[in-house]
């Protein structure tokens, strides 16, 4: 087993996807996905991918992005998926051949550590970076990816208050449990880690990226197809689901409080053809590997 790989299998955040979040986000897959992609497909067309581009997709889940991105650079581009998380690049990997999707491969590593070679045009995550134990060490690393002058876009979430499909969860449930504990398990520093314009234009500057730029985007994402299912979902992901889990015992005697309560407070949003829509908001954060 190479040096890599044991650090792979020691880091506490990489467990904890593993064994905790991995059963959950495969449930919620349709919540998620969905979800996810609004935020994405803003910024696609955007993005400076061309045909022949080798690209880099960190974090890259079910492998969605990888799909779409290798679809962009075509046959004679590449596209590496890199997760913590085997189960995720299983998804990926069928899914891919499902599609007849030849270019692309999927690989798992730990951003923070991977050996990279400046060997890519672009990379990508979406969604990723915001859970990197040294945010600035992992962002450096990707940096490390690039060819000279190759682009880096990462997508976070802004705020809490500007997500309230993830924070009014957490609201109704700090009702009846305590905050998680010092001690808590984590799958590093959270959701809302990169939401500060200011704060992470230093980290890009510090990890050493030019031409940093910001932009905003909107979008009611599903929270789920039922009542019952958006309950369910808050509980099991999410800042709510992080209070629900680390309260154990306490939590589970409350379950039928705290059910019902979120219950009422999801009847109130918006409900679409296919479920129940709330907003959310993230931002594309982009920045250049100097010549
Ligand atoms: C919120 S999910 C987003 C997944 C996917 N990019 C999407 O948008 O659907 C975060 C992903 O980052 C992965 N991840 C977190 N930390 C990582 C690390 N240090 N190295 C590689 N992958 C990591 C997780 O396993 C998970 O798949």
């Amino acid at each position: 087993m190479s040096m890599v790989q044991e650090k792979v299998q020691s880091a506490e955040y990489v467990d904890f996807w593993n064994e905790v979040l991995v059963p959950k986000f495969v449930k919620y897959k349709h919540i998620l996905v969905d979800g996810l992609t609004h935020h994405s497909e803003a910024v696609f067309p955007s993005l400076p991918v061309k045909p022949g581009d080798k690209v880099l997709d960190v974090g890259c889940g079910f492998g969605d992005t990888a799909i779409q991105l290798a679809r962009r650079v075509g046959p004679r581009g590449h596209v590496t998926g890199l997760d913590c998380c085997t189960a995720f690049l299983d998804f990926g990997r069928k899914d891919a051949q499902a599609k007849k999707v030849a270019n692309v491969t999927f690989v798992e590593g730990d951003a923070l550590i991977e050996p990279f070679r400046p060997e890519y045009d672009f990379v990508f995550s979406r969604f990723g970076t915001m859970f990197f134990a040294n945010p600035v060490g992992g962002l450096r690393n990707m940096r490390k990816a690039l060819k000279p002058g190759g682009v880096m876009s990462h997508i976070v979430w802004r705020t809490s208050a500007d997500n309230p499909w993830l924070s009014m969860a957490k609201e109704v449930v700090l009702k009846f449990l305590p905050p998680p504990g010092e001690d808590a398990r984590t799958c590093g520093p959270g959701p809302f880690s990169m939401a500060d314009e200011e704060t992470v234009t230093k980290m890009m500057q510090i990890a050493g990226y030019e031409d940093i730029s910001f932009t905003r985007v909107d979008a009611p994402v599903l929270v789920g197809r039922t009542i019952e299912d958006a309950v369910n979902f808050q509980l099991a992901l999410g800042p709510a689901g992080e209070v629900f889990r680390e309260a154990g015992p306490q939590a589970e005697a409350r379950r039928g409080e705290i059910e019902a309560a979120l219950a009422q407070a999801i009847e109130k949003q918006k409900r679409q053809a296919d479920g129940i829509v709330m907003a959310s908001s993230s931002w594309v954060i982009s920045g250049r590997n100097p010549v």
